[in-house]
């Protein structure tokens, strides 16, 4: 196997932490990998708040804009609304040519999703259809608190039927880090119940004051000044998230499961 997709339970449960630091952490290793942000909305592709290039910043690797994020919509809709309102009709063979064409020059690539697996991305298709077409294995981020066990095993259920293989769950504390009891007990639960590994639980790290990104205005390309700006926000925004990176770096080595990870990406899980 040549990647893997990061999935979520939810939209703002880590996927791009985790994905963008598993790169980073491949990458440290001497290991080619690059990340794919398969479609987003919320942000225009070169937009420095966007996920796409936050993935790109953490992971400290250049990827051409149209392989690293094939579809990118301002509006903070689902996919398949934000491409609606934008006239813009997302195909799914666009999204696997951008992923192929990473692969070949890549040795893996670590894709983030949108939201959660019914997410949809184009008409009635959701991002599990997507994940099915990709045929990647699935790594399921979720909270780490109450509330988690419903959308963790209702995600693995939908996974399972769809013969979508999982490594394992990732438990995130997230960006608040209130005391919740339910977190001790969660991961034995998911396994138990779903059947698969939990891989670890990221603790909340503390954030620096994150400054405000300039949005792309509308009616793209981006002029010499809207480039200027977005520059200047990249290195202001890499500079913010530089101790974060560093730190949950270190949380991820210490308390995730990363050689399930690279045993699935060596493709050395038997399935
Ligand atoms: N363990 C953590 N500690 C601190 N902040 C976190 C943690 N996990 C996520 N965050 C923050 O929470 C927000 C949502 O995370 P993100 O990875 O963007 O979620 P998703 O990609 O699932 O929408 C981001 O601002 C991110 O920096
Ligand atoms: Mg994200």
């Amino acid at each position: 196997m040549s990647g893997l997709f990061v999935t979520g339970t939810d939209t703002g449960v880590g996927k791009t932490v985790f994905a963008a630091l598993l790169v980073r952490w491949l990458r440290r290793r001497g290991v080619d990998a690059v990340p794919m942000k398969a479609v987003q909305s919320g942000a225009a592709a070169e937009d420095p708040a966007g996920d796409a290039a936050r993935l790109l910043r953490a992971a400290g690797v250049t990827v051409p804009k149209e392989a690293l994020v094939p579809y990118a919509f301002r509006a903070p809709l689902a996919p398949a609304v934000a491409a609606d309102k934008a006239g813009v009709r997302v195909e799914l063979g666009r999204i696997l040519a951008a992923y192929q064409a990473l692969r070949r020059r890549h040795r893996h690539v670590v894709v983030e999703g949108a939201g959660g697996l019914m997410v949809p991305i184009a008409g009635d298709i959701l991002i599990v259809d997507l994940m099915e077409r990709l045929g990647l294995p699935a790594v399921v981020v979720a909270r780490s608190g109450l509330g988690t066990v419903n959308h963790t095993l209702l995600s693995l259920h939908l996974l399972r039927a769809r013969g979508i293989p999982v490594v394992g769950v990732v438990l995130n504390d997230g960006p608040h880090g209130e005391p919740d009891p339910s977190a001790e007990d969660n991961p034995r639960l998911i396994e138990r119940l779903g059947g698969v590994p939990v891989l670890g639980r990221l603790r909340t790290v503390p954030e620096g004051p994150k400054p405000d990104a300039p949005r792309m205005p509308s009616g793209a390309p981006p002029d010499r000044a809207t480039e200027e700006a977005f520059g200047e926000a990249e290195r202001t925004l890499r500079e913010a998230e530089a101790a974060f990176d560093e730190a949950a770096l270190a949380m991820l080595e210490a308390e995730v499961d990363l050689s399930a990870i690279v045993r699935a990406l060596e493709g050395r899980e038997g399935r």
